[in-house]
């Protein structure tokens, strides 16, 4: 059977995702695909998707499914995700999920498995108001729970460390409740394909990446039986 690892990271804002995504990309020598670093690149470059996202991204909206759909479907068929990927902030919506399971049963292929990282609106409120990001990278901090060695500076190329617009206090506010009456109905979804893992999120992070991995893990010894 196969040994793709065709996966979803899945959970509130602020919940870890990112953080996990670039540790299990690393274990598991995935494709890892962002659609808020996809769409944050856009914006910059202030391409004709960026001036379409910026001012959804700004006030904490999803951007609409059709801006982003295509962007995933291509980005799953390329050569370099034939033998899995993961997605880090997609699929957002009910709408999404399906584009994607079309695609992959276009390309004979499904989910593996979507990782639901989960955290309480309070946490997430603490976890985004102390990220701050590299400017040149993205690579994330936090000021309390994972602080550069040098305050306002990337350890990893010495680049000015700056807060997301998104993550000051009101835009928060507005990606919880988009997330709970959007994002969350995907939870039923997955768990009903019996494709839900659940992962504590308020743990640290090298207890949430080892939980992960050793999920997957079991996962591939199941598939492989
Ligand atoms: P996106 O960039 O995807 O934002 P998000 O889902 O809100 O997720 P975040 O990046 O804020 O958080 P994360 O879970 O990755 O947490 P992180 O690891 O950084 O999307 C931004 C916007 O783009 C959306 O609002 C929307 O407008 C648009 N968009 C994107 N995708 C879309 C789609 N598919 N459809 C429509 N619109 C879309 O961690 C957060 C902080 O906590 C960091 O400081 C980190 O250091 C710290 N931390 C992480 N783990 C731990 C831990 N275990 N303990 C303590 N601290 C931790």
């Amino acid at each position: 059977m196969s040994q793709e690892l065709n996966l979803i990271l899945l959970g509130p804002p602020g919940a870890g995702k990112g953080t996990q995504a670039a540790r299990l990309v690393q274990d598991f020598r995935l494709p890892w695909a962002s659609t808020g670093d996809m769409l944050r690149a856009a914006v910059t470059e202030g391409s004709d998707l960026g001036l379409k996202a910026k001012g959804f991204m700004d006030s904490g909206a999803l951007v609409p499914d059709d801006l982003i759909v295509d962007l995933i479907v291509e980005r799953v068929a390329q050569e370099d995700c034939e033998d899995g990927f993961l997605l880090d902030g997609y699929p957002r919506t009910i709408p999404q999920a399906d584009a994607l399971a079309e695609a992959l049963e276009g390309l004979d292929r499904k989910v593996t498995a979507a990782l639901l990282v989960e955290l309480d609106d309070e946490e997430v409120i603490r976890r985004l108001s102390g990220r701050r990001v590299c400017v040149t990278s993205g690579h994330g901090y936090h000021l309390d729970f994972d602080p550069p060695k040098h305050e306002g500076v990337c350890d990893q190329d010495g680049s000015r460390l700056v807060q997301r617009d998104d993550d000051k206090a009101e835009v928060i506010e507005n990606r919880l409740e988009v997330y709970h009456a959007q994002t969350e109905p995907l939870v039923e979804y997955f768990e009903s394909r019996g494709l839900l893992r659940r992962f504590d999120g308020s743990r640290s992070q090298t207890e949430v990446h080892d939980h992960i991995r050793a999920a997957l893990a079991t996962l591939r010894l199941e598939e492989s039986a």
